[in-house]
């Protein structure tokens, strides 16, 4: 199978035209030549820029072009759009392609901060459904059809659904059912798929937005499906969105300088993925299976397996990833963590207070699943011998405050610092969240209750990792500026 723009970038680089352009590194020989000798002369023989040949990803009519139309025929889109802002740039480039100042959109509340970040600039009012919390692992879901369903009734005029599938952890929901309720009250699914670029691939993984029949999917080919970090793509559905849009705003938010070695690499893993992704795939799958199996014979360790399906919110999961409870280990994740980095000279994906996210990926083989396997029983051993409590598991989430200005209205205004203690009624102008489970407590333009703020000091005082306003010791808070009536 063919990769036009990998093969384009490289026959040029191979037939060494003498350049008078950008960048003036050329080749690496006006560079530094330590970093030279350390990267190599062919990524910088590469690392070109959009001249004529090598066609224009904000116009694409050649290689580029050719390469898209490829991508979208391996996930099965009508249009696949490049992405040299990583996934966060092309969710931005989703919700702008739907989203006007003022119109609405369901969104669950635990959402990536580039999600926030584009309804901040579309001007959008978000509606918020709660994601479900897992009171054994804590942390957080995806939404359910209920929910959607519950949404969608009481906010028909919504431009668009947003659902993150699968989830950080690999947990789906029912991707499919949530697509044809949203598309009864024609309202278009976007999917935040950044952690499942490989689940088009193998049919035991979850189906993709693109098999689901949402309309968008922004999908972080460099997370999982072996491209360059930063490179993703976004693709479309004909039908509720409109190509044109989405090319002429993504083109609004990407860099005119775009990276070929980021372009080639999404070339070269979709082939590889196309072509050999379900055998891949099936290793990987086999690997991390056998794994989940060793680790869960570990004292103290629960790997989560299928017995947490079934649930509304958990439909299917992805066993790539392998979600680590520690919480009988007497430590907290990110003690984990941090004895696996310092000892074992490991590094997992996330670590929460009472979690570790580790995946297996394309990349992986017994020997590194030997290693954390050792580690891990290692630390198991430990804990048995000290006699530190158990963590207690206290997750519960307010409920979601009263938005009174829009978090854009709210970003552009006169704001104020005032003190914490004294900011019940006022509408906060900044983000604060805690983590797990990672749901906003409150977001710019929300009216601050004594809930909030009650929530906020009950989770500090149990240590829990609050965070988000620019005054850390949580003092002070950034208000929208009141005027007085003058006397
Ligand atoms: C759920 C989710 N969405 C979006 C993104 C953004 O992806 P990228 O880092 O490719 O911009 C991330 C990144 O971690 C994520 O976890």
């Amino acid at each position: 199978m063919s990769t036009p723009l990998f093969d384009g970038v490289r026959k040029h680089a191979e037939k060494q035209p003498v350049q008078f352009h950008i960048p003036g590194h050329k080749k690496g020989s006006g560079m530094d030549p330590e970093f030279r000798n350390y990267i190599g002369e062919n990524a910088l023989a590469i690392d070109l820029i959009n001249i004529a040949p090598l066609d224009d990803l904000h116009h694409p009519h050649g290689i580029i072009k050719e390469a898209q139309e490829l991508a979208a025929e391996a996930f099965g889109a009508d249009y696949t759009f490049f992405s040299v802002q990583g996934t966060s740039g092309a969710i931005m480039t989703m919700i702008m392609s739907v989203c006007s100042p003022g119109d609405k959109i369901i969104v669950p509340r635990n959402v990536h901060k580039s999600i926030m970040s584009a309804i901040i600039f579309s001007g959008a009012n978000p509606i918020f459904i709660h994601p479900e919390i897992d009171p054994n692992l804590g942390i957080s879901h995806g939404i359910t059809t209920d929910s959607v369903e519950k949404a969608l009734e009481t906010h028909p005029d919504a431009k668009g659904l947003l659902v993150i599938n699968p989830t950080y952890f690999g947990i789906s929901g029912n991707l499919q059912k949530i697509v044809e309720i949203a598309h009864r009250y024609e309202v278009p699914v976007l999917v935040d798929e950044a952690h499942g670029v490989h689940i088009h691939f193998h049919d035991e993984l979850p189906l993709s937005a693109m098999q689901a029949g949402a309309d968008m999917a922004a999908t972080s080919v460099h997370k999982l499906g072996g491209s360059m970090t930063q490179s993703s793509i976004l693709n479309v559905k004909k039908g509720m969105v409109s190509p044109q849009r989405v090319q002429s705003i993504i083109s609004m938010l990407t860099t005119t300088s775009t990276s070929y070695l980021l372009l080639a690499s999404l070339d070269t893993a979709r082939r590889r993925l196309a072509t050999e992704g379900q055998q891949l795939l099936t290793n990987t799958i086999q690997l991390a299976e056998q794994t989940r199996k060793q680790l869960n014979d570990i004292p103290g360790i629960y790997c989560v397996g299928r017995e947490i399906l079934g649930d509304k919110a958990t439909y299917d999961f992805d066993p790539t990833k392998l979600i680590i409870s520690v919480k009988d280990l007497s430590m907290t994740g990110s003690e984990v963590e941090n004895l696996l980095r310092e000892r074992y000279n490991i590094e997992v994906e996330l670590s929460d207070l009472y979690n570790i996210l580790c995946i297996i990926s394309l990349g992986d083989t017994k020997t590194e699943t030997k290693k954390l396997v050792d580690a891990l029983t290692q630390l198991s051993l430990e804990s048995r011998d000290t006699s530190k409590p158990k963590h207690e598991m206290n997750v519960y989430v307010p409920r979601i405050p009263t938005l009174a200005l829009s978090p854009r209205d709210a970003f552009y205004a006169s704001t104020e610092v005032i003190l914490l203690s004294q900011s019940v009624g006022r509408i906060i102008a900044e983000f604060i969240m805690v983590y797990p489970p990672g749901i906003p407590i409150l977001i710019p333009g929300e009216i601050i209750t004594q809930e909030n703020l009650d929530y906020i000091e009950e989770n500090i005082k149990e240590g829990l990792p609050v965070q988000g306003p620019e005054d850390e010791t949580f003092q002070t808070i950034r208000v929208i500026k009141e005027f007085k009536a003058i006397k």
